[in-house]
């Protein structure tokens, strides 16, 4: 085939980033669905979209929503260019957390990847601090109130909520000097810091030798180029397209200029937070908000470095039996979850029954108590009945974890209406 410059130029660039030759088990799609791969061009395209609406967007309560809506209106291809911005955005969080699935139930967050899971997990807090600085910026109605009750949460963290939750608002409500600390930060120092981060994160995935096989003993080397860099290029390019389509027939959500004296009925967080904003409803929020959260995510940076695990390293759920707990850990979690978010919301109502009980204890401990304890029952039937070790048990617990949190925020999303009532 006769290379042009600029063939030759791109291949040169991808080679960067892979080695010349590669494992054939390693380009199989449903090894890592791209889903890496398909997140560093959501980085690149954001990137590239954001410093365009920079030369429209003015950062100032009294500006921010009109030059929302003078690009939307009077400039060209203005609000296709809102619409990738906005759905590039989305989709990283979406594929970001798909990527986190993929690499944890296919064992490769293990040995010598352990540093890449730590690196990996301080990226998806950064995407999703961005995001979440980024969704005030327009101003609007949607915006000003998701902020106003994310912040409003943070003051629940006991002793330093509240000075951290003006640090972060620069007072002690959502104004302009929010919208400037947001808008530093979403177009500054977190793009920054995602840039040195991933850099890291895709060297760490060469210095391990590319990303992990089923069977490394069936090795069978192939060239990079064509073999990987043309599936890239035909990914992205759909990719880019279906982005340019979507954005071209789906709007971003803009309300009305944000006004501080009328809030809206139901007033709820991003998506991405709704989880924590239903577990508020149930739980006391220095549990809801920090217990349980610092819990989770100490449990998640640790989980590479137990002792004596049986780990088959590039093996989708480890073994036969490791699958069939992830599917009754799944089931487990839906049904008990949602049981317990209508039974916490009609049934039982410890602080009514127990006035004289501190609440931290009555809405704190005692839902925390009624999870653990059946949840700790259920691991221990699955270790009985289906042989599992301590990887699948580690799989089941997060599997339970993950499925409780996408109930809740199902739940928060869509069966929640006027004053936060529940439809059922
Ligand atoms: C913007 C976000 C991210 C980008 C661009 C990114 C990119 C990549 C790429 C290109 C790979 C190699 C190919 C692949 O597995 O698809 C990879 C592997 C890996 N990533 Fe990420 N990643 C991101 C977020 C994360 C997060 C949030 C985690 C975990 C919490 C994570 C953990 C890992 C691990 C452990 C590997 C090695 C997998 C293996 O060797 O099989 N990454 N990442």
């Amino acid at each position: 085939m006769n290379n042009t410059g600029t063939q030759k130029a791109i291949t040169r660039l991808l080679l960067h980033l892979h080695p010349k030759k590669i494992d054939v088990q390693a380009i199989k799609y449903t090894r890592t669905f791209g889903l890496g791969g398909i997140a560093a061009l959501l980085f690149v395209l954001l990137f590239i979209t954001g410093l365009l609406l920079r030369f429209v967007y003015v950062p100032s309560e009294k500006e921010a929503y009109n030059s929302i809506v003078y690009l939307q209106n009077d400039v060209l291809f203005g609000q296709l260019l809102r619409n990738m911005h906005y759905w590039c955005g989305m989709m990283l969080v979406i594929v970001s957390f798909l990527h986190v699935i993929r690499v944890f139930y296919s064992q490769s967050i293990y040995f010598e990847r352990r540093k890449n899971w730590l690196y990996g997990l301080l990226i998806m807090f950064l995407v999703i601090m961005s995001n979440f600085t980024g969704y005030l910026l327009p101003w609007d109605q949607l915006s000003f109130w998701a902020v106003t009750i994310m912040t409003n949460m943070l003051s629940y963290i006991p002793i330093i909520g509240d000075g951290l939750a003006s640090l972060v608002r620069g007072g002690s409500e959502v104004n302009e000097g929010t919208l400037l600390r947001f808008y530093h930060f979403h177009t500054g120092l977190l793009p920054i810091l995602m840039v040195f981060i991933m850099s890291i994160h895709f060297w760490l995935v060469r210095k391990t030798k590319g990303v992990t096989v089923a069977d490394p003993s069936k090795k069978e080397m192939v060239n990079t180029n064509p073999e990987l860099i043309y599936k890239e290029i035909v990914v992205a390019l759909s990719l880019i397209l279906l982005l340019i389509l979507f954005s071209m027939a789906v709007d971003g959500p803009l309300l009305g200029k944000a006004n501080p004296l009328e809030s809206p009925n139901p007033s709820k967080a991003p998506w991405y937070f709704m989880g924590f904003q239903e577990l508020l409803l149930h739980m006391h929020p220095g549990f809801g908000i920090f217990i349980v959260p610092v819990l989770v995510t100490v449990f998640l940076i640790y989980i590479p470095y137990f002792k004596n695990i049986e780990v088959n390293v590039g093996t989708w759920f480890n073994s036969k039996s490791g699958k069939q707990v992830v599917l009754w850990s799944t089931i487990y979690a839906i049904i008990f979850t949602f049981a317990l978010v209508i039974g916490t919301e009609y049934i039982f109502k410890f602080q009514a029954w127990l006035p004289d009980i501190p609440v931290l204890i009555t809405t704190g401990l005692f839902p925390l108590i009624i999870y653990i304890v059946p949840t700790y029952g259920f691991i221990y039937l699955v270790k009985n009945k289906l042989q599992a070790n301590r990887v699948e048990l580690i799989m089941g617990l997060v599997t339970i974890l993950l499925t409780a949190y996408l109930v809740m925020t199902a739940i928060g999303s869509l069966m929640r209406g006027e004053g936060m009532h529940l439809f059922v």
